[in-house]
């Protein structure tokens, strides 16, 4: 089956960080389908398609270990690339790219954009106007989608004026990571979790996304963005929606999509008193990170000294159904944090009738590590071995149980047929497979609940929590946690 990926911002940042290399791997994996072309689309003066092939042999050749080309696999990989120049404000440049893409009639196409969020409505409409919007085509978009609720909505009116909903795919690329298929394999491919899986046994949920890196070069961008609208409407409500969902009724992309959202609609509305009192931001202050000293928020290139751009995120909410209602669910997120990782704590409820104490009175827990670890810890409890000999009287009668931990390694299980998330998500777009990207009515629905927060930070006069970099976070997210009585894990 020929295909045609054409990317739209072929020399720019996501380009050169993430599509290239994923494709370059899908195609060493042997997963391309045949008779492809790669077109990068961009207004460099490359004038040929050599000139495009060196600069993204930049790139391979800057690939660490196992995962670089040797010269002969670059050699053939470099056979699919061509250069298309074309300045995307220019509608006679849209005809050209139409007429190169006509000229050959492959079986797909597929369009990504991969340029600034700013120009997907006016490209989207160019590429509609030009005769690129066939029964054959489907477009890929990028996060962000918009920065709030009505801009979302104008990004989406745009594509689907010209493209069926069903060739759109809007990538988060949360969802192509194998750890995020694992958990909905956990649940909905086992009987063993589902039937506990509910407020009866389950006490509270708490998803964390951490990074240790700060903007890096994207000040400027992330300066108008804030971690509200860069993680937590997408990539966090996202993994809320998986572990939260209810059992679709097969494994289509519409079946999964209608549970996701049915979640993101029963999320709590904010109010005045919940988002004064559940929502934490933050905003980091100098500190240390990976043993060096890092330097504020504020003082990274980009951003503006006075920035009450926020940083970290944390919030408290419950989701309005059967299943959870009463259960909170803590989320949160934030740049400069003590470590990298991602991972979901379900925490049980205590047993009903204690005849054994357990350490520090905690209950069963299960942990879903998303990255770098992908894989499970199932805290139980055991019965130590008792010694032979007291060395002294018992001093209860209530016996002491040992906590114990069922690990899975998926990595270590499944190391080498792992596929990366751009590899796996780009691969889905070339199959038509929609199933793990997110449908325009998910995505308004997640603007909806988080624009509320939104308007009460962008209208505060005071700054975010400072917290320093290296550390968990503002103590207010502590705090929204003590006042239930839980705690983060690290804290607990
Ligand atoms: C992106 C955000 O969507 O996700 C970045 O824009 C963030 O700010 C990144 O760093 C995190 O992705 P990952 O896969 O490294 O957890």
């Amino acid at each position: 089956m020929s295909f045609d990926l054409v990317l739209l911002g072929g020399t720019g940042d996501l380009a050169w960080r993430k599509l290239l290399p994923a494709l370059f791997q899908a195609f060493r994996h042997g997963s391309l389908p045949e008779g492809g072309r790669i077109l990068g689309v961009a207004r460099e003066a490359f004038d040929s398609d050599t000139q495009y092939r060196d600069w993204v042999a930049l790139r391979l050749e800057a690939i660490e270990g196992e995962k670089r080309p040797t010269s002969e696999e670059f050699a053939r990989f470099a056979a699919l690339l061509h250069y298309v120049r074309a300045d995307l404000s220019q509608p006679d440049d849209y005809a050209a790219l139409a007429a190169r893409l006509h000229e050959r009639q492959a079986d797909s196409v597929v369009l990504y954009l991969a340029t600034a969020p700013a120009l997907f409505a006016s490209v989207a409409e160019q590429l509609g106007r030009s005769g690129l919007a066939t029964p054959q085509t489907r477009i890929v978009l990028e996060k962000p989608l918009g920065h709030d609720l009505a801009s979302n909505r104008a990004i989406n009116a745009s594509v689907l004026r010209h493209f069926g909903e069903h060739q759109v795919f809007r990538i988060d690329h949360y969802l192509g990571k194998p750890s995020v298929q694992n958990l909905l394999a956990l649940r909905f491919g086992n009987t063993l979790f589902e039937p506990l899986w509910r407020r009866d046994t389950i006490a509270n949920i708490q998803i964390t996304i951490a990074e240790t890196l700060g903007v890096e070069k994207r000040g400027s961008f992330y300066d108008g963005t804030g971690a509200l609208r860069d993680m937590v409407q997408n990539h966090a409500l996202q993994l809320l929606c998986a572990v939260a969902m209810e059992p679709p009724v097969n494994a289509s992309a519409d079946a999964i999509r209608d549970e996701k959202l049915k979640v993101l609609r029963s999320l709590r509305p904010w109010t005045a008193e919940t988002l004064a009192r559940d929502a934490v931001r933050g905003q980091y202050t100098a500190g240390q990170a990976a043993g060096e000293r890092v330097p504020s928020y504020r003082d990274e290139p980009g951003v503006h000294l006075d920035s009450h751009t926020e940083t970290f995120v944390a919030l408290r909410t419950e989701i309005h159904n059967w299943r959870w209602a009463g259960v909170p669910f803590y989320l949160r997120t934030g740049k400069r944090l003590a470590s990298r990782e991602a991972f979901i704590v379900v925490n049980f409820r205590p047993t009903p009738h204690a005849i054994f104490r357990t350490p520090t009175d905690s209950a069963n827990r299960l942990v879903i590590h998303l990255q770098p670890r992908d894989g499970l810890d199932l805290h139980l409890f055991a019965a130590a071995q008792a010694p032979r000999r007291p060395a002294a009287p018992a001093t209860s009668a209530t016996p002491l149980l040992s906590a114990v931990s069922l690990n899975m390694d998926f990595d270590q299980r499944f190391g080498a047929e792992r596929v990366g998330a751009y590899e796996r998500l780009l691969l889905d777009v070339l199959a038509g497979r929609l199933n793990l990207f997110v449908r325009s009515d998910e995505q308004e629905a997640a603007w909806e609940w988080v624009e509320p927060l939104l308007d009460a930070w962008a209208q505060a006069e005071e700054s975010p929590r400072g917290y320093a970099a290296g550390t968990w976070g503002p103590s207010a997210a502590s705090a929204l946690l003590a006042r239930d009585g839980y705690c983060w894990t690290e804290e607990c």
